[in-house]
């Protein structure tokens, strides 16, 4: 199903690429944002998308062609949403960020101004975690072991222990102001420096990571998809370069010249941008059959790195 490799492909152009030269420049613009494909109209603007990975979305029943997953967004000033079956219902007032294990659990974490939360998916509501009570700008499950981490407003990270009752501060992560995991639960994160760091989870070293621009005006980590094994996308500026866990990183050839409020590339085979108050929702066969001028440029952008991607796709038996 050659459709489906191309979705993947778009913002995942170098990762599995051999040949990490890339001449071609895909430039994003307004035009981008097609009015066909907005699944949400909010009032503000949306700061956050998370797509879970685990079995609460993809499952044997998964069907790629009809996508209908919980997508959580987070609207300023409104609070955290998920979107099913198209419609938008809030979950918490406080919410921020949501994070889930990859496995085959179903349980979804919210991090929240006042401390974890739990998803319960019946009632669509938020469940209190444990008795913490941080004030959390981002959470993070790992993979393979399901330990919970927050960072919260006040830069500081911790590991959360004891269901939700302790935390033990990770002091070789300083200053931190924005964390993404990559698959094999390597750590990258930007602090208020606008530096970018990667901390292996091999050996727990943090290092800097090089062959980004020196003094960006604006940085952002994203959750990668999820054929990538290690490495995030990074936005610097209007680019978007791509950062491994060897601490080397590389321009995608990828410009947003209209950036997005939020994104989810996590699920590959469907991405969500925010833009403008709303969320739209790129599927496979949207890109495919759009006739759209912009949709063209993304197609030719992205049809040399089918094959690679569709490699790293068969490696992790995702089904194409
Ligand atoms: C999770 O980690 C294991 C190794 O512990 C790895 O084999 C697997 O591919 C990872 N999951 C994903 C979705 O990458
Ligand atoms: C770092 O990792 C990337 C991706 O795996 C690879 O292409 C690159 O050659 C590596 N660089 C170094 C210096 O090891
Ligand atoms: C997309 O195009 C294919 C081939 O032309 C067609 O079979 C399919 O129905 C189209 N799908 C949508 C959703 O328009």
């Amino acid at each position: 199903m050659k459709s489906l490799i191309i979705l993947s492909a778009l913002l995942l152009a170098g990762f599995a690429a051999a040949d990490p030269i890339k001449t071609d420049i895909l430039t994003l613009t307004e035009d981008f944002y097609l009015e066909d494909l907005v699944v949400y109209t909010g009032e503000n603007e949306i700061t956050n998308i998370v797509v879970p990975l685990n079995s609460i979305n993809f499952n044997d029943h998964t069907d790629l062609e009809n996508f209908d997953v919980y997508v959580f967004f987070v609207e300023a000033d409104k609070g955290l949403y998920v979107l099913k079956n198209n419609v938008a219902t809030k979950v918490l007032d406080n919410g921020k960020d949501v994070a889930s294990s990859m496995d085959d659990s179903t349980q979804v974490f919210i991090g929240a101004t006042d401390g974890i939360y739990t998803f319960n998916a019946e009632k669509k509501t938020a469940e209190k975690y444990g008795t913490l009570t941080d004030n959390i700008k981002n959470i993070l499950v790992t993979n393979g072991t399901d330990e919970i981490f927050i960072l919260t407003e006040d830069k500081v990270f911790y590991k959360v222990t004891e269901e939700g009752t302790k935390k033990e501060e990770i002091t070789n992560v300083k200053d931190a102001i924005q964390v993404v995991l990559d698959p094999l639960n390597n750590l990258y994160f930007v602090d208020s420096k606008k530096h970018v760091y990667v901390k292996s989870f091999e050996d727990g070293t943090v290092r800097k990571v090089k062959g980004v621009p020196a003094n960006p005006k604006f940085v952002e980590l994203l959750r990668p998809p999820a054929i990538v094994d290690d490495g995030v996308p990074f936005i610097s500026g209007k680019k978007v370069y791509d950062v491994h866990a060897n601490a080397t990183a590389e321009f995608t050839g990828l410009v947003l010249t209209s950036k997005p409020s939020a994104y989810a590339v996590e699920a590959t085979l469907v991405l969500y941008f925010a833009h403008d108050k709303k969320i739209y929702q790129y599927s496979v066969v949207d890109i495919i059959n759009s006739t759209a001028e912009m949709m063209g440029q993304v197609k030719s952008f992205i049809e040399d790195k089918a094959p690679q991607v569709k490699e790293a796709a068969q490696k992790k038996s995702i089904r194409l």
